[in-house]
């Protein structure tokens, strides 16, 4: 691979695109950030910290509005109800859940005029527009900024002074000034860095993800390692430690700072012999499965699924009931029970 395709030049640092410059671009803008439920807190709250102009929007009565009352949004001066924040902000940032996306578009769509500005986090409504029927007009600027992380940690990486990485992407460039727009928003955020790519990309590469190594993958490989440690007679601290906890509190820290081959190089040999061996079986075995997830994705069929489990009455209790099942199985029970022994929670 050669040097330009690992560090293309639209790869955006603050010292490319500083805080100075974000400000020169939204300096005049009113962003008002529509939703208040994982994704719109932590934005909103690292844009008001970082001095930007910006109101928030969300459904009265609810959960989300006391939250946002409860981190200091003022009803009536930084807080409205979705319609009125539309019809305030100049910047609409779209963070609905992807299914309030779909159902709020038909009031938001109406209110957007060539001076608004319309951005997302995620790529799903408009590259799937054909199953979401969120067609943004072409005369509007119509942005991505994708923070690759839950807004839990968008929130707490800003507040120890670091950043989460985040994608841009531009869907219409009215304005001649589109694709600034997004590389200041992301500034505005907090994001560390900032890479380029399509709505589509986006969106296939995020649910990928999701479905894959980040969560499904992850979880079905960890359930699977330990329920053979555990029909094969090994107890269920045993079978957790050498699964989980040693993956999370040992190695996993030492991938993140330097690198999966730093960690390779400091265990010992006779991991190192195993896991050299081993890692191609499991690549050969998982591969097919990958390419079996990425042709669900980009055909369409996740978003699919995910719309139609969205719309139904008692998605949330179906939900609930899924994770709970979750949350009762042993290898996450047992989880529960190992982090309460540590030594900061004794
Ligand atoms: N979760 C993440 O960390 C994450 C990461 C990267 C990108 N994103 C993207 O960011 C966007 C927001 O995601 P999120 O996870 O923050 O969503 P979420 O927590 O599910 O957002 C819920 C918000 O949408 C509102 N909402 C839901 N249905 C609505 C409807 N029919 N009408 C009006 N408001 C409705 C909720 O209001 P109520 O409280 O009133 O229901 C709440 O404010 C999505 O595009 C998502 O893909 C999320």
């Amino acid at each position: 691979m050669n040097k330009e395709e690992l560090v293309p030049e639209n790869f955006v640092t603050p010292n490319q695109f500083s805080m100075a410059n974000a400000k020169e671009v939204l300096g005049n803008e009113c962003i008002a950030v529509l939703g208040y439920g994982v994704q719109g807190p932590a934005q909103a709250l690292n844009l008001r910290d970082n001095g930007f102009h910006v109101i928030v929007g969300q459904r009265e009565n609810t959960p989300s509005w006391d939250k946002a009352v409860e981190d200091g949004w003022e009803p009536g001066v930084s807080l409205f109800p979705l319609e009125e924040a539309c019809q305030k902000g100049s910047f609409l940032v779209y963070l609905l859940s992807d299914a309030g996306q779909m159902q709020f578009w038909p009031t938001l769509e109406k209110m957007l005029t060539g001076e608004k500005t319309l951005l997302f986090s995620h790529g799903f409504a408009v590259a799937f527009s054909e199953q979401t029927r969120i067609v943004p007009p072409k005369d509007v600027d119509v942005v991505l900024v994708a923070p690759k992380g839950s807004g839990r940690s968008v929130r707490q990486h800003f507040l120890k002074g670091r950043g989460i990485n985040a994608s841009y992407a531009i869907h219409s460039n009215a304005t001649g000034k589109a694709e600034e727009k997004a590389k200041a928003y992301g500034v505005a955020i907090g994001a560390a860095t900032l890479f380029e790519t399509t709505f589509e990309k986006e969106v296939h590469s995020d649910l990928v993800g999701e479905r894959g190594a980040l969560m499904g993958a992850l979880a079905g490989m960890l359930e699977a390692q330990y329920d053979v440690l555990r029909k094969r007679g090994h107890s269920p601290s045993e079978a957790f430690n050498e699964t989980v906890e040693e993956l999370t509190q040992s190695l996993m820290p030492l991938v993140a700072e330097q690198g999966m081959d730093w960690m390779y190089r400091n265990c010992s040999t006779t991991a190192q012999r195993g896991a050299l061996d081993w890692l191609p079986v499991f690549k050969k075995a998982l591969s097919p499965v990958f390419e079996e997830l990425y042709e669900s994705v980009s055909s369409g069929h996740e978003a699919k699924v995910v719309i139609e489990a969205n719309s139904r009455e008692d998605y949330k209790k179906h939900l609930n009931q899924e994770l709970e099942k979750m949350s009762e199985a042993e290898i996450w029970q047992v989880g529960r029970f190992v982090r309460s022994l540590r030594p900061e929670n004794a």
